[in-house]
């Protein structure tokens, strides 16, 4: 209840009355005081004035349940929020309720993940209060070769989510889905899925941004960032996550009706960091080349002295030759 009223205030802009709340959820006055000073505890600045009812004033920067359900505008994804405080991975705990039925949709979030996971068997530094640490279930019926091509879908939405409140910002993509901005990144993904040859279970997209640190480990100092770095200012992160959701929930649809990333291909190399550069391949396959961009399958295009090899994502990292992009 204290969500829904959350909601409701959330959405309106002028007071809401105490009736209109006890009418709207069918409780009395004193449940509803109670709820509204509980949002207060939590950090929300509410007024309430007499004969006119209750208004919020500001919202405090959480990535919770309420915070996000709120404004969230998606018709299905991340319409449904289970958050934690404190989890070890948002994709463990959205890996553990692909179990349940209805589950296609849900978004994790967290305050802090005490063993957030990157790529390649690394971890992934997520304190407390300053990024975005999520994963959304998904229960694709496609074959698991497709759905390594939310990855990328998953970028794009990332840059599209942030760039439509920072459009000045030069951001770009590092394949097959760092998001970096001035050659230090700023947001990782790591898409984990459950499947048979032929037949996916569950993909989880773990999406991690850096939003409002402000300073960074020593040993990742060179090359971490965060949107604060960049801009200057703080980001509300509820607010951010529910513009990546709208805008991977049209990409997710678009995607199911292509059935590859053919429509994003151009969108997605112009964003490329290092096309049209010298790149070199390292881990499953090792090579060096000129990276021209992705195809349609999401693999990365590098032309070699022995012509074009297509590079698969899977384990391999790429790298400018002079460093981390
Ligand atoms: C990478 O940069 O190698 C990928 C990083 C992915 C981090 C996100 S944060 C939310 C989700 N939970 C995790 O443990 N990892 C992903």
């Amino acid at each position: 209840m204290k969500g829904q009223i959350l909601k409701m205030l959330l959405e309106t802009e002028d007071y809401v009355s105490g009736q209109k709340l006890c009418e709207s959820f069918g409780v009395s006055r004193t449940a509803v005081w109670k709820a509204v000073n509980q949002l207060k505890e939590e950090g929300y600045e509410i007024e309430s004035v007499t004969k006119k009812g209750y208004r919020i004033v500001s919202s405090p920067d959480l990535v919770t349940k309420e915070a996000i359900e709120g404004k969230m505008n998606t018709k299905v994804l991340g319409r449904k929020v289970v958050y934690h405080e404190v989890v070890d991975s948002t994709n463990n705990i959205a890996k553990e309720l692909s179990e349940q039925k209805d589950s296609h949709g849900t978004l994790c979030t967290a305050e802090i993940q005490n063993g957030g996971k990157g790529r390649r068997g690394r971890s992934f530094y997520s304190p407390a209060g300053s990024g975005i640490w999520m994963s959304l279930l998904l229960k694709p019926d496609m074959t698991p070769q497709a759905a390594s091509m939310l990855t990328p879908l998953a970028a794009l939405a990332v840059v599209r989510g942030i760039l439509e409140e920072e459009k000045d910002l030069d951001l770009k993509i590092k394949w097959p889905n760092d998001i970096i901005y001035k050659k230090k990144k700023l947001c990782g993904i790591l898409t984990e899925m459950g499947a048979e040859p032929d037949c996916i279970h569950y993909v989880v997209v773990g999406i991690g941004i850096n939003v409002n640190t402000i300073e960074f480990p020593k040993e990742i100092q060179e090359v971490a960032t965060s949107l604060y770095l960049a801009t200057g200012k703080n980001t509300d992160r509820s607010s951010l996550i529910c513009r990546i959701m709208k805008h991977f929930e049209e990409y997710y649809e678009r995607f199911l009706e292509a059935k590859s990333l053919a429509p994003f291909v151009e969108e997605y190399n112009a964003l490329l960091v290092n096309r049209g550069e010298e790149v070199k391949v390292s881990g499953s396959e090792e090579l060096s080349g000129t990276a021209l961009g992705i195809n349609e399958t999401g693999e990365l295009l590098v032309e070699t002295k022995e012509g074009v090899v297509p590079v698969l994502s899977g384990e391999v990292s790429v790298r400018g030759i002079y460093g981390y992009v």
